[in-house]
């Protein structure tokens, strides 16, 4: 576990408003696992590492404050990191399909890279700008496939849609999918029509990130804890999935 100030690296453009960061990293963490980054002045924020290693990454796509600043950072700047925090992939010997969506591909990534050519990978993002990580999926992976939704690259389509045309096609032992809760909803959905057990990372609002807040509950689960990866069939169970999350307050607001 660690808790320590670290210089950025290196800074990779990886899509529209799409941006990694790698610095040194005082532990690894494991694939699926995230960190506390503190962006000075501004916030504290929960991101997947996205490079495991001792050169570990973060891949942040801009959607508010915190973010707009971390990606407004350059090589030589400075960012809190703590962590590792969480529950991981549970990576399984047989064949598995990896899904992501957007910036979901962030977590995905660092399992493909674990599982090598055991591991099928389905992308998709809402239009070419989005789609990240293609290259390095393809160096890890013999079967990549790609989806925009809008179909300026790729498949036009949803990748949930490309994901349940794969377990059609092969058979596969366990499924991963990170990316937005309506994405992991309909791939739950897709993975129980096709009787594959699946492994699914969620997000909620996160303050401690250590399990001690309280804020990142989903139906008693603590999302930082617990989670952020949970079997399909925890997730099955959840009420709150695809329906709700909790605000700053605590309340409980329309997904
Ligand atoms: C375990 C986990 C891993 C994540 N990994 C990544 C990643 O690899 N790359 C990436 O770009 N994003 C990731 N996120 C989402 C990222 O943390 C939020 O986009 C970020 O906190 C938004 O902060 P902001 O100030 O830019 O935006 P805001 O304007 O504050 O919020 C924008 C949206 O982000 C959500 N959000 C705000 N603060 C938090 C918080 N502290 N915890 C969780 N969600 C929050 C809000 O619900 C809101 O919908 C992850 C979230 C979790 C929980
Ligand atoms: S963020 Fe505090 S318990 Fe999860």
């Amino acid at each position: 576990m660690f808790s320590e100030v670290v210089k950025i690296m290196e800074k990779v453009e990886e899509g529209k408003g799409i941006t990694t960061l790698r610095f040194l990293l005082p532990e690894c963490g494991s694939p699926g696992q995230f960190i506390m980054v503190w962006v000075p002045g501004v916030d504290e924020i929960p991101m997947s590492l996205s490079y495991c290693g001792d050169r570990g990454g973060i891949t942040v796509k801009e959607v508010g404050e915190a973010t707009r600043a971390l990606s407004g950072l350059r090589p030589g700047d400075v960012l809190g990191v703590r962590g590792p925090y969480g529950r991981g992939w549970g990576l399984s010997a047989g064949r598995t399909l990896c899904v992501g969506g957007g910036v979901g591909m962030a977590p995905i990534m660092t399992a493909v890279e674990a599982l090598g050519r055991k591991a099928d990978v389905a992308i998709g993002a809402r239009n070419a700008g989005e789609i990240i990580f293609e290259s390095r999926a393809r160096a890890a992976s013999g079967d990549v496939r790609v989806t925009t939704d809008d179909g300026s690259y790729g498949e036009k389509g949803t990748v949930v849609a490309l994901a349940d045309r794969m377990m059609k096609e092969k058979r596969y032992d366990m499924v991963l999918g990170c990316g937005p809760e309506v994405m992991n909803k309909y791939l739950l959905k897709a993975c129980q029509d096709n009787d594959v057990r699946c492994q699914l990372s969620l997000e909620r609002l996160m303050k401690c990130g250590a399990g001690l807040c309280g804020s990142c509950v989903i139906d008693g689960l603590r999302v930082c804890a617990d989670g952020p990866v949970f079997s399909g069939e925890d997730v099955a169970r959840m009420t709150e999935f695809g329906k709700w999350k909790r605000d700053d307050a605590g309340l409980r607001v329309k997904l």
